[in-house]
């Protein structure tokens, strides 16, 4: 168990699949209790919170709705009186040349991607305040430091978080709140698997092959990668860090 874990409450954007159903496997492990907020159902990530002995609520949450968001934060409070963990995690990643992107395929891409992030940190901030112990931890890309197209809008949407999440963090940090990113590579789940491989790659198993010759360690990155470094950004032992865009990708990325 991570230090400071035991019996806190996380909020999970795009819990029900994917790296955020991951996060919840393994803060429930850590002994915290999950609220998962997605478009998608939470059944699956309801049970494995479930079976490491932690209380779990699946909320159906859009998260480009103020008002929806304004209502899974409302079940929150009624089942569990709080939040100290929000994960920013909801995402999308469409490809599209910027020559063939509309401002609506822009605005839906940044409306779940960084917007999202706003709009929870609302709702919980003040809470996390008033206990003087608050941790956030939105997602990042590996997309930023590499050279890849179709992804204007995604990228932009990965730069407004780093910058959120330093904003944040100075603001925050008075407070006992952390504010920090993660920064993944390319990795395998619901939503890369769903995705048309990029020109010249048979499938997305070989789009992931290609991306782990690029990274220092030669294998194809997967959510529990993750998982270690949502812990420790979210625990005691983590105190002192704010502001910071930790890369996970394989050491694909150097900064
Ligand atoms: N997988 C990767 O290669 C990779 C790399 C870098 C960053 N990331 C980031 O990690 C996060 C998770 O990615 P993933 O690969 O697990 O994605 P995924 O598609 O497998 O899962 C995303 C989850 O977000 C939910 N979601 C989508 N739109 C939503 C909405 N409007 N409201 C509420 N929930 C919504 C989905 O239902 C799903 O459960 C994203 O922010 C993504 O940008 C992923």
């Amino acid at each position: 168990m991570a230090k400071g874990h035991k019996d806190k409450v996380a909020v999970i954007t795009g819990g029900s699949l994917g790296i955020g159903q991951a996060f919840a496997k393994r803060l429930a492990e850590d002994g915290v209790h999950i609220a998962i907020a997605d478009i998608a159902p939470g059944a699956g990530t309801v049970k494995m919170v479930e079976a490491a002995g932690r209380q779990a609520l699946a909320c159906k949450c859009d998260v480009t709705s103020p008002d929806s968001i304004t209502a899974m934060a409302a079940d929150v409070q009624k089942t569990f009186g709080r939040c100290d963990i929000l994960v920013n995690c909801a995402g999308i990643y469409p490809q599209r040349a910027f020559d063939d992107m509309t401002f609506e395929e822009w605005r839906r891409v940044l409306s779940i991607n960084l917007d999202s992030c706003f709009l929870a940190a609302k709702q919980f901030v003040p809470g996390m305040k008033q206990r003087g112990w608050g941790r956030i931890v939105n997602m990042a890309s590996s997309t930023l430091g590499s050279v890849v197209t179709g992804f204007v809008h995604y990228m932009s949407s990965k730069a407004g978080i780093v910058g959120f999440t330093r904003a944040m963090a100075s603001e925050l940090g008075p407070h006992g709140i952390t504010v920090n990113a993660i920064s993944p590579g390319l990795t395998r789940s619901p939503g890369t698997l769903a995705r048309k491989p990029r020109a010249g790659m048979a499938d997305m198993e070989a789009e992931f092959n290609f991306a782990a010759t690029m990274q220092a360690i030669k294998r194809v990155e997967v959510p529990e990668d993750l998982v270690g470094t949502v812990s420790y950004l979210t625990s005691d032992d983590a105190a002192f860090i704010t502001g910071q865009t930790l890369n996970v990708d394989g050491g694909r990325v150097r900064s």
